[in-house]
């Protein structure tokens, strides 16, 4: 229930430090940005082709008090002005998120505000509510990111239904695996996106793996094929491969985002994620809201990626209905949405 004393913190600090980026926020009623600041370790990890943890946490350890420094002097307030204290508290790497969650209850200690714990995935779904505020359940959401490919059906605030996933790897999983595959480097997918833009995606006819077959996506099988065909076709121009690649996967996750639409009668399709980031992706979802005549919500590509905005917004409407998060909660690893 809410009351009128959870009611009144509006202001909430955010820290996001699950994976790579050491982000913090500061966001008024759930809704306002008031800044938000997000320090990237990709040149860190690069070298090595991906996100390696220990690295992570040690980077984490040294950039969040800057960067949630920078945060508030962005929004111009001080700890004074900060209502509640929100972190990732999972899913994600163990050693990243403790550094989040030790600082964010440390904070909400001195300062005297409550500490509440947030579900990255929840903050995720949430990136779209920052730049939308009139924006109202009932939604579907396809949440694509490195670690997940999620079709959500959103009933109201923190009341989700999963009506699909991926049967092994994530669509950010695909677009970094194939990356890697074609010599793109890492991150993956805004190189593949970047690539894709010179090539012809009609070039080679991917697998669209489970098109019609319910709500659940599989990506193995693609990059299979491609590591297939590109081996027994060695003269073919990578953008090709590329563009051809994420037109296959692009094609599953708008057929059955669109689907989940009509047949759950949602008002709207919200993308989230990392890959929402993606230029095919995002002009294929809007076409197709437009011809099915319903709403399609894309959060810019800066609150697509991890941003600590989507944690502070997230934190807001737990904190509404839940209240603040015990000082007790450590880290969940492997942290799932609460479904019901
Ligand atoms: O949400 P996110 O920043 O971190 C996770 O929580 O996983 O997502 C990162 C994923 C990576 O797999 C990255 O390659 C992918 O999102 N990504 C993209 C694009 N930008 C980021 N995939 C396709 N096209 C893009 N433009
Ligand atoms: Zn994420």
């Amino acid at each position: 229930m809410v009351t009128d004393e959870r009611a009144e913190p509006t202001v909430v600090l955010g820290i996001e430090t699950s994976c790579d980026e050491t982000a913090a926020a500061v966001v008024a009623n759930g809704a306002a940005v008031m800044s938000s600041v997000v320090s990237s370790q990709v040149d860190l990890h690069a070298r090595f082709g991906g996100v390696v943890p220990e690295i992570a946490s040690r980077a984490h350890v040294e950039l969040l008090t800057p960067v949630v420094a920078e945060a508030l002097v962005e929004a111009g307030i001080d700890g004074d002005g900060v209502d509640a204290v929100a972190a990732t508290i999972g899913p994600g790497l163990v050693g990243s998120l403790l550094v989040g969650i030790s600082a964010a209850k440390a904070l909400s200690l001195v300062w005297g505000v409550p500490f509440v714990g947030v579900n990255h995935l929840e903050a995720h779904l949430y990136a779209s509510f920052l730049e939308e505020p009139d924006l109202e359940p009932p939604l579907v959401v396809l949440l694509v990111s490195g670690g997940h490919t999620l079709l959500i059906a959103m009933e109201g605030h923190a009341r989700y239904r999963l009506l699909g996933t991926t049967v092994d790897d994530a669509a950010g999983e695909a677009f970094d695996k194939v990356a890697r595959f074609l010599g793109l480097g890492y991150p993956g997918g805004p190189a593949v996106d970047r690539v894709a833009m010179e090539g012809d995606p009609a070039a080679v006819d991917f697998p669209r793996a489970m098109l019609d077959d319910g709500f659940d996506f599989s990506f193995s099988g693609l990059k299979t094929a491609v590591i297939n065909h590109v081996r027994k076709h060695p003269g073919l121009a990578t953008a090709d491969v590329a563009a051809s690649f994420q037109r296959a996967v692009v094609d599953v996750l708008v057929h059955k985002a669109r689907r989940a639409v009509r047949e759950t009668g949602a008002r709207g399709l919200c993308l989230a994620g990392g890959v929402a980031a993606n230029s095919l992706l995002r002009e294929r979802a809007l076409d197709a809201a437009m011809e099915d005549g319903i709403r399609c919500y894309l959060p810019s590509r800066s609150m697509c990626t991890d941003n600590a905005a989507m944690v502070a917004a997230a934190g807001y409407w737990r904190l509404r209905s839940d209240g603040p998060s015990s000082l007790a909660l450590g880290a969940a690893p492997n942290l799932r949405l609460a479904l019901g």
